[in-house]
């Protein structure tokens, strides 16, 4: 049973809607399982409110924010402060508030990845030099950041809307003397020649979706093999790569890892990603009571 003092330590999700976030979940989980006084909630709250609710937030006591679609943009131009992992990604999904009140806002979700690749691979830093990435979404705007700001030689991205691609290598412009080049879509199954490490951040292969229509072939056995989607766990492309003996990493750890930033802050103490922890987020949603 967990109770909830007066002087809990509040925290939430921003979003509009915000019904499917998982993160009260997880947050709401940490804090009791380390015994705090803190509650996490989710916040829904229209595009139009959102500067009013941020300047109301310290206000009314919380201690920081996720944030997530649609205002993961917005909120860059609405905190006192922005990170600039998260100017350069051009999206904010938290925000910590501090002492005086002021609001800094972060991208964590490309160190999410990195933090559990850590954990999965730990010696893919040493052993990468090629990244490929599928996609050029929002999630591959972190990844590929990250990435860069990780030291990686060499980033290709394939998308299959080559303008995306190529507006996001422009973007990327020269980091860290990197070699960043956007390859068309119809290329990518000899995209993966001389990877270490290949990334879908596409929708392809969720429930739902069609599955990733790409030839492993020319991958090198020593490449590890990643998917941001989560849900299968096993998406039809990490299942692929498992049987050619490609060493895997699923999308969950990164949905996982992402909030560790946040929990540190309105926790007060770093929260440990595990087994329980991951079981609790592939647990199905609790039923609705049926009506009448
Ligand atoms: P997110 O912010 O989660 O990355 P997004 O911005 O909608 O989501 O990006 C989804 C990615 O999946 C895009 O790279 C998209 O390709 P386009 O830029 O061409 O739209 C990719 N994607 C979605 N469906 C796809 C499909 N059927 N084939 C190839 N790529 C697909």
């Amino acid at each position: 049973m967990v109770t909830i003092s007066g002087k809990a330590r509040l925290a939430g999700v921003l979003g509009w809607p915000v019904g499917h976030s998982k993160s009260p979940l997880l947050h709401n989980f940490w804090f009791e399982r380390h015994g705090l006084d803190g509650v996490y909630v989710p916040l829904p709250v229209a595009p139009e409110d959102l500067a009013p609710v941020m300047r109301a937030l310290p206000r009314m006591g919380f201690l920081g924010c996720n944030v997530t679609l649609p205002h993961k943009a917005a909120m860059l131009d609405l905190v006192d402060a922005v990170d600039p992992l998260a100017a350069a990604i051009g999206a904010v999904n938290t925000v910590l508030v501090g002492d005086a009140g002021s609001l800094t806002g972060y991208n964590t979700d490309g160190l999410g990845f990195l933090a559990h690749l850590d954990g999965c691979a730990p010696d893919w830093r040493a052993a990468t030099r090629r990244v490929v990435l599928l996609g050029a979404g929002g999630a591959a705007r972190a990844l590929a950041f990250t990435f860069l700001a990780a030291g990686i030689h060499e980033l290709a991205l394939v998308n299959r809307t080559p303008e995306r691609a190529a507006a996001l290598v422009a973007r990327l412009g020269d980091q860290n003397d990197a070699a960043v080049l956007a390859l068309p879509w119809a290329e990518r199954h000899r995209a993966l020649e001389g990877a270490d490490l290949l990334v879908n951040t596409t929708s392809l292969g969720m429930v739902g979706q069609p599955a990733l229509d790409l030839d492993l072939a020319a991958l090198p056995a020593t490449a590890i093999v990643a998917d941001i989607v989560y849900t299968p766990l096993s998406t039809p492309l990490l299942s692929e790569a498992r049987r050619r003996g490609h060493r895997t990493v699923d999308g969950l750890g990164m949905l996982l890892h992402q909030a560790v930033p946040g929990f540190t802050h309105w926790g007060g103490t770093r929260p440990v990603v595990d087994e329980a922890t991951r079981r609790l987020m592939l647990a199905p949603p609790v039923a609705e009571p049926k009506a009448g």
